[in-house]
């Protein structure tokens, strides 16, 4: 393994103005996402809609730094033939690969669910690596309810994005380790804040325990934030706030950086936060985005499988990829969301 060069892949992940497209939906979202825009979700489709993206050259080189694959994609060619892997490096970005293959219940936990894939994994990294990914990602996904997460979920899930990450490591991939405590309850803020705080720090115990070097990997957390059907809903400032005391309580400076999922956070909001999280710097660790939704709800509406809407498509694209970008640095304004409208 070459630190050196894991080291340089995740700070260029993290680079300031820039962030990660996570364009990883499996079959199952996509086609939900799809569905959403009287698509169909056909392998044609998926590729048509990818390579829009991906062609977007505003957004890809000035504010996109990787963009998450999933499998079907990263084997795919664009409609004149050139692999999509070769167009996001052609326009300076860095392809990586979900590598995961999802969830499955957890036994004697109901409710509950641990991420799989870890069987053949290293094999599979060398083919990814081969094919031009130079970083992974790995989700695990910790339920908030009545009596869960148990620390049987939390440590099981620890366990395995650990395992993930020395493979990846091994293969000279950069890891993301994705522990997402989701959004989905009707949990306050400070519920959110204890169990995130579980979890970061049972994940980097996990990291030690089985050597991962902290120099060569970049952490996707959620934020801190109240759940979606929570009656009592926390201002920007109180989520930038509680984020940033939250990671630095939890996430160790050696780590090159930080960049968070959206969570079915609306886009302007995933946004706000990411913002006014930077005017509470100097930060430890570079901190950015690394958005599914947040990035692509805009440009799957403009887009609706037509066409004659791949340039709509690709500036709604570019708007959010750049209002994300000024808020990687601090320097976005709401108001550059009206001028654009
Ligand atoms: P969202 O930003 O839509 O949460 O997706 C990010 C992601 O990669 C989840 O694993």
């Amino acid at each position: 393994m070459n630190l050196t060069e894991l080291n340089k892949v995740a700070t260029a992940m993290v680079a300031p103005g820039k962030g990660i497209l996570a364009a990883d939906e499996s079959s199952g979202t996509i086609k939900k996402r799809f569905d959403a825009i009287g698509v169909e979700s056909t392998e044609e489709n998926r590729r048509d809609y990818r390579e829009m993206l991906f062609r977007a050259k505003d957004a890809m080189s000035q504010y996109i730094s990787g963009v998450i694959l999933y499998d079907e994609t990263i084997w795919q060619n664009a409609k004149d033939g050139t692999p999509l892997v070769k167009l996001i490096e052609q326009s300076g970005a860095i392809p990586g690969i979900k590598v995961d293959e999802g969830t499955q219940g957890l036994p004697m936990c109901p409710g509950e669910t641990v991420t799989v894939g870890l069987d053949k994994l290293a094999e599979r990294l060398k083919k990814y690596y081969e094919r031009g990914a130079r970083f992974a990602k790995w989700r695990a996904v910790i339920d908030i309810g009545s009596g869960i997460p148990s620390m049987t979920a939390i440590s099981v899930n620890a366990h395995a994005l650990a395992r993930y990450a020395a493979l990846c490591q091994a293969a000279q991939i950069v890891p993301i380790v994705e522990p997402e405590v989701l959004m989905d309850g009707d949990h306050d803020i400070e519920r959110c804040y204890e169990v995130t705080e579980r979890v970061l720090n049972k994940t980097f115990q996990e990291l030690r325990v089985q050597r991962v070097a902290l120099e060569g990997m970049v952490l996707k957390p959620n934020m801190a934030i109240a759940g979606k059907k929570c009656a009592k809903q926390a201002s920007v400032e109180q989520v930038a706030e509680k984020t940033i005391r939250l990671l630095k309580a939890c996430v160790p400076a050696a780590v090159p950086g930080i960049a968070f999922l959206s969570g079915g956070q609306s886009d302007e909001e995933a946004t706000a936060h990411l913002n006014a999280m930077h005017k509470l710097g100097p930060l430890p660790w570079g901190l950015t985005f690394s958005y599914g939704r947040a990035l692509q709800a805009a440009p799957q509406k403009a887009w609706s499988g037509r066409p004659e809407n791949v340039a709509a498509g690709q500036r709604a694209f570019s708007h959010r990829a750049r209002m994300n970008g000024l808020a990687s640095k601090g320097e976005w304004q709401s108001s550059l969301e009206q001028k654009a409208a």
